[in-house]
């Protein structure tokens, strides 16, 4: 007797839901759209077959990031051609994201346990924005409510009471896990915006000329890398580490009123060669890589040149170049062709970029507003298309 055997194939159908945007308008040019307990909206990217694209449209009238699928006839049919300059390339993009400041961690912290985390969703897990760059400051910033370092007590040149701050363990670590936890390819880039007060020539953390004494160019390396180690240690490798955020506002007298340290071309360049190279190779955090720079567009790429000037050796610890959007209306593009061109190994990176900064930028915070989106927006275009090769016709 034949046994028969009927093999049953079930095709599952795997169901792509996507949550849509609820609107609500806070009275700006736009609306949000509504995040809370239960809801929020979110995106499943869905890679079309061959011969259709889709589109990703979003727009003031209403539109977030709603998808379309068409075909390459449609566009041809329209006359629309696309050219992919294949043999051109720049370089590789490394991701988009965010910065774990005390102040986002202080407002994430002021919601309920499941509006925290369809928040975080939003912005790093599969259904959101999948950010995989995150700043992480060390110590205070002018996005916090207190100047402050991991080690305030004077003279502490052994940096026995170099510890964590209220602000690491409740606003950054534990939101930083989380966001790790919902994508595992977040790379955090550390910046310190000033070493501890008593280690500089002004005994203050921020102010005109401050800057940091030279018998303290090793222990404050050491300050850097006690960082790195103990955030690992915490199970948040630190991808990047930069020399220092905005060196400089140190040069710019009764403008700056948080946390900084002046560095030039001339002192910065001895202290990464001798003091904070070394140091990180030297430690359990030697895959940790190094920026220079962290600061406006207009230092390039004058600034790199004078390092390399200074040193050639420079070339060995510095991995790449971070530049902050401020003032970039005023200072072309061009700055970073030439930086690329100079220095093609060497990668660029925006790190730091933030609307209503400027004292007539009021309120501080405009919930639904377009206008500043579009700057984002704008930004974004501005400086990733001179790394694609797309060029429409
Ligand atoms: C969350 O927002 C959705 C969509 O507007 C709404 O239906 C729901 O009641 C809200 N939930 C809470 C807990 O506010
Ligand atoms: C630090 O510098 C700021 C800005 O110049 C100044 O207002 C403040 O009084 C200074 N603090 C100390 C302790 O010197
Ligand atoms: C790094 O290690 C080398 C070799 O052990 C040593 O000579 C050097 O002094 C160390 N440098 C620093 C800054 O720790
Ligand atoms: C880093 O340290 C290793 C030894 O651990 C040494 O061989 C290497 O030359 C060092 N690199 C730099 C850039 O200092
Ligand atoms: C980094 O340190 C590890 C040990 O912690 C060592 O095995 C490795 O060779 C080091 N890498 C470099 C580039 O020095």
């Amino acid at each position: 007797m034949a046994e028969i055997i009927f093999l049953i194939i079930l095709y599952t159908s795997i169901i792509i839901s996507a949550e849509h945007c609820v609107p609500r308008s806070f009275g700006d040019d736009s609306n949000v759209c509504v995040c809370n307990a239960t809801y929020c909206d979110s995106v499943i990217l869905q890679l079309p077959h061959d011969g259709q694209f889709r589109i990703y449209e979003s727009s003031k009238s209403g539109q977030r990031l709603q998808s379309r699928l068409d075909h390459f006839d449609t566009m041809k049919e329209n006359g629309i051609k696309l050219y992919l300059q294949l043999e051109k390339k720049y370089q590789t993009i490394h991701g988009f994201g965010g910065a774990f400041t005390d102040s986002a961690g202080m407002n994430i912290e002021s919601l309920s346990d499941s509006t925290q985390e369809k928040l975080l969703q939003s912005y790093f897990s599969e259904g959101g924005s999948r950010y995989n760059l995150g700043r992480v400051p060390v110590g205070g910033t002018d996005f916090s409510t207190r100047p402050y370092t991991l080690d305030d007590t004077p003279e502490d040149i052994s940096l026995k009471k170099f510890s964590l701050t209220k602000e690491d363990t409740d606003y950054k670590i534990p939101f930083m896990k989380r966001a790790l936890e919902m994508n595992n390819e977040l790379n955090f880039i550390a910046a310190s915006w000033t070493a501890p007060a008593w280690m500089k020539t002004n005994n203050n953390y921020t102010g005109f000329l401050g800057f940091l004494k030279k018998q303290y160019y090793q222990t404050y390396a050491e300050y850097l890398v006690k960082f790195l180690e103990i955030y690992k240690s915490r199970g948040l490798k630190i991808w990047a580490i930069s020399t220092g955020n905005e060196p400089a506002n140190a040069f710019v007298p009764e403008l700056v009123k948080f946390n900084d340290m002046g560095w030039t071309p001339n002192t910065v360049t001895p202290w990464v060669i001798n003091n904070l190279g070394p140091t990180i190779n030297n430690s359990t955090s030697n895959e940790t890589i190094i920026l220079a720079l962290d600061d406006q567009r207009f230092d390039l790429p004058w600034y790199i040149q004078a390092m390399y000037e200074y040193s050639n050796e420079i070339d060995k610890y510095i991995a790449g170049i971070a530049t902050h959007w401020y003032m970039d209306n005023y200072f072309s593009i061009d700055l970073y062709d030439r930086t690329h061109s100079a220095f093609p190994n060497k990668f660029l990176l925006m790190t730091e970029a933030c609307t209503g900064s400027a004292s007539w930028d009021i309120p501080k915070v405009r919930l639904g507003s377009w206008q500043r989106g579009e700057r984002y927006i704008t930004s974004i275009i501005d400086v990733k298309l001179k790394f694609f090769n797309f060029i429409f016709k």
